[in-house]
């Protein structure tokens, strides 16, 4: 008789016939700048993830980077908003300086930047706006001018998260005509407009003042349209692209790492990550197990890499392992 059972008698029998890996190579760790000095503040919607100021963000990376997490993507909260979102391109605005400071410091951490504008802006929406939408084309200038300071602050990648049309191409262009020919494009390629962005939206206090995203991020109904955003983007120049959110989404995600040969992230956001702490501090759930599977699945779907506010419990949990 065929016996599936012959092959989970032990757990290193377990561990041989293992068909899905995680490894600390394929996480990246997100993370949030803000002015002031020695600031570590937890953010309240998400337990265990704090906003540090630019001299108190080097100790933490250290850290990431000691448990073999190979790259961090910084988000930035400004000193002050506007109708332009000033800060977003500005040669010291915090990003940049961030990303300087750990180039000077961790030379080797890979530092992806989050390029968008919903942070910077007063108004809270991803880019310029003109009679209460959203102006595509115009917007462009903006992304490809912030890109370009975060390459010149040494970014090594630079990542497109705000659905404009035209965006990769013109932020490739940017780069390319002012010599960041070797900085690469990880794409938000497929972002659909969620809910579960809430706590994040907290935490980069970047929540739209009016109205929501969904002229410009995708309806969560629609499965083929990932395809065609994200054959777009790499027609423009993607080095990578990105899958988010990853949990109401793996077949997204398996769609996308089927039909494309560029690595493929996924984002375990925010309101995945506040759910399951939740659960877990009330004792609903094992935190441990219910991550590991959580993110197993995410990769047994297709994606390369994850990223995930869990990045530094997972790294040393595999340590143990
Ligand atoms: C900025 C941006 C958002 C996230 C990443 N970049 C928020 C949004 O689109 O509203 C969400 C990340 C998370 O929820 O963890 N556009």
């Amino acid at each position: 008789m065929t016996r599936g059972r012959r092959l989970r008698k032990t757990e290193s029998i377990r561990r041989m016939v293992r068909e899905t890996r995680i490894s600390p190579d394929q996480l990246i760790y997100p993370m949030f700048v803000t002015h002031g000095l020695d600031v570590k503040i937890e953010i309240p919607s998400m337990p265990g993830v704090y906003h540090f100021s630019v001299d108190t963000l080097c100790e933490e990376a250290r850290d990431v980077a000691g448990l073999g997490i190979p790259a961090v993507l910084l988000f930035g909260l400004p000193a002050r908003k506007d109708g332009v979102g000033s800060e977003a391109y500005a040669p010291d605005g915090i990003v940049q300086r961030a990303v300087r400071e750990l180039k000077d410091c961790l030379p080797d951490l890979v530092i992806i930047t989050d390029v968008c504008m919903c942070e910077y802006t007063s108004h809270g929406h991803c880019g310029i706006v003109h009679e209460g939408s959203v102006a595509n084309d115009e917007t462009l200038e903006y992304i490809a001018r912030t890109a370009l300071s975060h390459a010149e602050a040494g970014a090594d990648i630079v990542a497109p998260s705000d659905m404009m049309d035209g965006r990769v191409l013109a932020i490739r262009e940017a780069l390319d005509e002012n010599g960041y020919t070797e900085t690469a494009i990880m794409a938000y390629s497929a972002k659909y407009a969620s809910a579960f962005y809430g706590p994040f939206r907290d935490a980069a206090d970047s929540t739209p003042q009016f109205g929501d995203r969904r002229s410009y991020q995708m309806d969560p109904a629609n499965r083929v349209e990932a395809i065609k955003e994200t054959s777009l983007d790499i027609e423009e120049g993607a080095d990578m692209v990105m899958v988010k959110p990853a949990l109401a989404y793996l077949d997204i995600i398996s769609d996308v790492k089927t039909e494309f040969v560029v690595p493929v992230a996924a984002y375990n956001v925010s309101g995945e990550y506040s759910m399951l702490k939740a659960a877990a501090k009330n004792g609903w759930i094992d935190e441990q197990r219910a991550v590991m599977e959580i993110l197993t699945s995410i990769r047994r779907a297709g994606a390369d890499l994850i990223l995930t506010y869990h990045a530094k419990d997972v790294a040393k949990w595999l340590q143990a392992w």
